[in-house]
């Protein structure tokens, strides 16, 4: 494992951190964790050399901080750094920070978290929170020993990162980054900006939630005709580490055989590590992905549950899918589920209530795409 620099923070963590969003390969909304196989994952990547592991109160049905917590008994705790957020959504006083606090300091097992993380903000909800004492709380939790870092998490546009991240003393930020996100959100520029104020940055959706590991057959064109051999998902993480700024990447892992795949890679990862050749490689595979994607859709699930039971993400996954691979819509497990009439999920149910496009971190314009995916690929 490589372990790199947290910016002005003075300490070291290991490239690859495990984020605890994804344990079953959904995340949240209803969705319980097989927790015996989640506290094997996490003790895999701790035992591997992982010294950085991300949750957060909301994940998996509020159950992740819970299990990570279990997973952290036996000695585990010492040997890692735990980030975890406060659910904003839940905050209108300090009252309820701090209880919402003690109760994730309870879930976890543990008098302190390392990283705490005021989560998805965006400019409107970052003044909320100022206005209603947020750094303040937090930086008295910096006193009283209950948290060592004061840091957020975004997925809002370029302009409201620069103003959040120059509106106070932060310890570190969490992007959304990868290959295909370097106009997107806090983009390249965001993470340059972050590492000329000496913040560290972690990364999420290094892989865009998977969809970077399965290359289409004109970015594996490309992968295989390029002289050096590397998958997919190690082209991606190496893209990330090459960037000096970056101070972990997450992953959120979901099989023994992932967790032991990234120990690999990330044993090989440092800033620099890519040469021009490679990163030319990389410039022509997002070129090919853009060829190919039909709408940005990472699968977070932030927009669910529909009030109609539209399955928003699963008919964005089949669009990409089939646009990416081909085939046979019908053959799409997925598609099969959402076409079940005892359970229908199709986008002919959408109300247009717009209650999705208010949640979505990537800002899609769903109910539109919707319409257009459905007239390409529905019945
Ligand atoms: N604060 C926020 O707003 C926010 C938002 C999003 C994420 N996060 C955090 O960031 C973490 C990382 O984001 P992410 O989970 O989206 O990361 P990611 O690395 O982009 O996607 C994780 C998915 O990639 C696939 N994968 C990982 N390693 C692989 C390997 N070696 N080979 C093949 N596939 C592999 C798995 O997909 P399959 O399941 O398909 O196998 C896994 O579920 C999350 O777990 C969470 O802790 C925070
Ligand atoms: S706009 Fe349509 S898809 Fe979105 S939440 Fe409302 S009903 Fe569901
Ligand atoms: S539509 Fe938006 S909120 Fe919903 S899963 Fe996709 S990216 Fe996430």
């Amino acid at each position: 494992m490589k372990y790199r620099n947290f910016g002005k923070l003075g300490i070291t963590g290991s490239a690859f951190g495990l984020g605890c969003m994804r344990f079953n390969g959904t995340p949240s909304n209803g969705v319980k964790c097989d927790e015996e196989k989640a506290i094997a994952l996490i003790r895999q990547v701790i035992d591997g050399g992982v010294t950085y592991i991300d949750t957060a109160y909301v994940y998996l049905d509020k159950t992740s901080e819970t299990v990570l917590g279990r997973a952290l008994q036996d000695g585990y705790r010492d040997r890692v750094t735990i980030a975890t957020k406060m659910p904003l959504n839940a905050v209108n006083n300090r009252e309820d920070m701090e209880r919402l606090l003690q109760e994730e300091l309870d879930k976890l097992q543990t008098d302190h978290i390392d990283f705490y993380l005021m989560h998805g903000i965006n400019r409107g909800t970052w003044e909320k929170f100022k206005g209603i004492g947020a750094p303040e709380f937090f930086d008295d939790m910096k006193k009283a020993g209950k948290i060592r870092f004061k840091c957020f998490s975004f997925h809002g546009p370029y302009d409201d990162f620069e103003y959040i991240i120059k509106d106070s003393d932060w310890d570190m930020v969490q992007i959304q980054y990868n290959f295909m996100d370097v106009n997107n959100q806090a983009g390249t520029k965001g993470l340059e900006l972050a590492g000329s104020l000496g913040i560290p940055v972690v990364i999420m959706e290094g892989l865009l939630g998977g969809r970077l590991a399965n290359a289409p057959d004109n970015v594996q064109a490309l992968y295989d005709a390029f002289p050096v051999k590397r998958s997919a998902v190690e082209w991606a993480f190496r893209w990330l580490c090459n960037h000096p700024q970056v101070a972990t990447v997450l992953s959120g892992c979901n099989e023994p055989e992932q967790v032991a795949e990234n120990l690999r890679i990330f044993d090989t990862v440092e800033p620099g590590c890519m040469s021009a050749e490679e990163l030319q490689l990389m410039d022509n595979v997002r070129q090919a992905y853009i060829d190919r994607t039909k709408i940005g859709c990472t699968g977070c699930r932030y927009c669910m549950p529909c009030p109609n039971h539209v399955a928003i993400p699963g008919v964005f996954s089949i669009w990409n899918n089939h646009s990416l691979y081909g085939g046979n819509v019908k053959d799409d497990w997925t598609y099969r589920m959402i076409t079940n009439e005892k359970d229908r999920q199709t986008p002919d149910l959408c109300l247009e209530c717009g209650a999705c496009e208010a949640a979505c971190p990537q800002h899609l314009n769903i109910i539109e795409a919707l319409k257009t995916a459905w007239a390409e690929i529905g019945e």
